[in-house]
């Protein structure tokens, strides 16, 4: 086991009407003027936006708005949000949606601090951490950013996503409502498991064995998931299991699942290729690249393949074969994700072939030009991605 920091600061605010609690929260966190960051239409739809600002409203905060943002946030818009928060003397940036507006607030919070381009935090050209205090009100369960240290941005002007993970942009709080996320569409509900399991599994797969309670809590999270999500793909309107895929979302990418672990984040790395070349919806993409990522790596740590396809796909153990044990578990992981409607290849992800120069260039930006690795489990170099996007095809 491996030695670890634990920091999960954000207070979480569950349950139906918890947006109510908005103002008194941003009271509490020492917010005079926000700014309401949000994305397309939904938050306005579902009347959700009105509530928040009636719940400023009634505590006295003044506030100023800003919508648009897009799954896979571009710097674009929050290179607007900075000149917005400056103009407007803003302290403090709610954002009201899910991991695209979380993160494009949480770049925003770090650019107004900052003399230069947000652009380059993300391409470590600077690594300041100074930022002003965020906080959400999640609206779909996926991608964990409403207690994750992280955020991920896309370049509108030349497809690179990239992240940026500093412990100052852990929100203050997080509001959740699981009643909130009963609008989603059937695509999002099932993009966002997947998310939430490959959180989990990106930390499980690792060449660390001892660590039982991380283990434990991370296999019985991937079988909450996988239940819950069948359940409400049946009954979008189903509270209570809503609530595990909400709560489980949190849980999943705020370390919990991974303490004592080193984990491998390779798939995320060569999904974020993915979403930058074609804005693909990220959890779709790691159901596609995920089985291959498996298959090329497994043999650096088969017992914890075997021990994954036994206590999360309830695979029979065969004592003598743990490779092929292994292999059902991985097969069982994409027959999951195809009956929740996810790709499990990038043809089915992008709708076409995609072709060797594509695969070159993902490659290349992943690698950063054949300079640098990914993966823990197994430390991948551009050869090996390329290797993975094929067996992906
Ligand atoms: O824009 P609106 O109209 O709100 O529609 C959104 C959007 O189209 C819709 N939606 C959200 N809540 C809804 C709803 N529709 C109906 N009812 C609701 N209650 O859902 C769509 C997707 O939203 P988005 O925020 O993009 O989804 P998600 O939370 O999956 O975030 C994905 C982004 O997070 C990044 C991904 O790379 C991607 O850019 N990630 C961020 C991480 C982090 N910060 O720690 C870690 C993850 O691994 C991930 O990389
Ligand atoms: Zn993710």
């Amino acid at each position: 086991m491996q030695d670890f920091k634990y920091y999960a600061p954000t207070e979480v605010v569950f349950g139906p009407k918890s947006e109510s609690q908005t103002g008194k929260m941003v009271k509490k966190y020492g917010g005079n003027k926000v700014l309401i960051h949000y994305g397309g239409s939904s938050a306005e739809r579902s009347g959700l936006l009105q509530k928040i600002c009636d719940s400023l409203d009634a505590e006295g905060i003044k506030y100023v708005k800003l919508g648009g943002v897009v799954p896979n946030p571009r710097v674009s818009l929050v290179r607007k949000g900075v000149e917005l928060c400056r103009k407007e003397n803003v302290d403090f940036i709610l954002a009201v949606g899910g991991g695209s507006v979380i993160d494009s607030a949480k770049a925003m919070s770090l650019g107004v601090l900052y003399k230069g381009d947000v652009w380059d935090f993300y391409i470590r050209k600077t690594f300041e951490k100074a930022c002003l205090p965020i906080a959400c009100v999640l609206t779909i369960p996926a991608a964990g950013s409403e207690m994750s240290d992280g955020s991920v941005i896309t370049n509108d002007e030349n497809g690179l996503k990239k992240d940026y993970c500093i412990n100052e942009f852990r929100c203050k709080f997080a509001i959740m409502n699981p009643e909130r996320t009963y609008s989603l569409p059937a695509w999002q509900t099932s993009c966002g498991a997947v998310d939430m399991m490959m959180h989990t599994m990106e930390r499980y797969f690792s060449k660390d064995d001892d660590m039982d309670i991380t283990d434990n809590i991370a296999e019985a999270l991937l079988r909450t998931v996988m239940n819950s999500v069948k359940i409400v793909l049946r009954e979008p309107e189903n509270y209570r299991h809503r609530a595990q895929l909400m709560w489980a979302g949190s849980v999943a990418h705020n370390d919990l699942t991974g303490c004592g672990t080193t984990g491998d984040w390779a798939t995320h790395n060569l999904e974020h290729e993915l979403s930058g070349m074609f804005d693909v919806s990220h959890g779709a993409g790691l159901a596609a690249i995920w089985g291959s990522w498996a298959r090329y790596v497994m043999h650096e740590n088969i017992t914890r393949f075997a021990r994954f396809a036994v206590n999360v796909m309830g695979v029979p153990c065969d004592f003598n074969d743990a490779e092929a044990t292994a292999l059902e578990g991985i097969r069982r992981t994409e027959q999951f994700f195809a009956s929740i409607g996810m790709p499990t290849n990038i043809h089915d992800l992008i709708g076409k072939d995609i072709t060797d120069a594509q695969i070159e260039e993902m490659a290349d930006k992943c690698s950063n030009g054949n300079t640098s690795t990914v993966g823990g489990l197994k430390v991948l170099k551009r050869d090996d991605m390329i290797a993975i996007y094929k067996m992906a095809k």
